[in-house]
């Protein structure tokens, strides 16, 4: 009888640990606005891996997944490259698929799109965010509020990708009818699987952005 309930309570803490070691500490930041970004050794799927959190942005406690700001990354990536992330903790940097679906299948996470052009920098937040697994295609599920001071330019055009699985230019999730793949000239994203090829794409090349005081960031972080 005793055995039996030593290993429940085993297995019952077993289970807490494991659920908190899924969520990155990044809160730890909150309220502290110095440094802005600090990374974390995280285990994301029983691997150590590093990330960036922002602990100034709205509160703090965002994870990075992409951050576009010095163009020197290119961002013509193969699907495996966008899967376990690529670039650099100090440049531009995409933290890979893989760990930001694990992360988003537990729990309640928020997205949050930054983009500035030249001026002054407009956002979009979305309440729920959620990136599938890799069978299903890291598809992108947004939902919920929207709340921000560019809801309808980059809310708007960030939907058009909703429900979508990403494709890169190896491997072609879209599986378009006139053949092509957007990927092959914008860099990995979630492209719609007919007509034009999406609303707005963070990961597109520069030259076709046409704007080198370009900055872009998305992140997210849990309820
Ligand atoms: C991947 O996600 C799909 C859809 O949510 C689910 O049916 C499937 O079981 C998942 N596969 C794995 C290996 O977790």
């Amino acid at each position: 009888m005793d055995k039996v309930l030593i290993f429940l309570v085993l297995v019952v803490l077993t289970y807490v640990t494991a659920t908190w070691a899924m969520i990155p500490r990044c809160h730890e930041g909150m309220g502290l606005h110095i440094p802005v970004v600090y990374r974390i050794r995280e285990r994301i799927n029983r691997q150590s891996h590093t990330i960036l959190c922002d602990t100034a942005t709205d509160g703090g406690g965002w994870i990075i997944l992409q951050r576009r700001y010095r163009f020197t990354v290119s961002f013509e990536r193969n699907w495996e490259e966008y899967k376990y992330g690529f670039g650099s903790l100090d440049d531009d940097y995409w933290l890979g698929l893989e760990y930001v679906s694990s992360l988003t299948a537990h729990g309640t996470w928020e997205l949050r799109v930054d983009l500035s052009d030249n001026g002054p920098r407009s956002y979009v937040i979305w309440s729920n965010f959620r990136i599938g697994n890799e069978s299903d295609g890291y598809r992108l599920y947004l939902w919920g509020e929207k709340s921000g001071d560019d809801i309808d330019d980059i809310g708007n055009s960030m939907l058009l990708s909703n429900n979508t699985p990403f494709t890169t230019y190896d491997v072609d999730n879209a599986r378009r009818s006139d053949g092509y793949n957007c990927a092959e000239t914008a860099g990995g994203w979630w492209f719609k699987t007919d007509g034009f090829c999406a609303g707005i794409n963070l990961n597109e090349p520069w030259t076709i952005q046409n704007n080198v005081a370009s900055r872009m960031s998305f992140r997210f972080r849990h309820l």
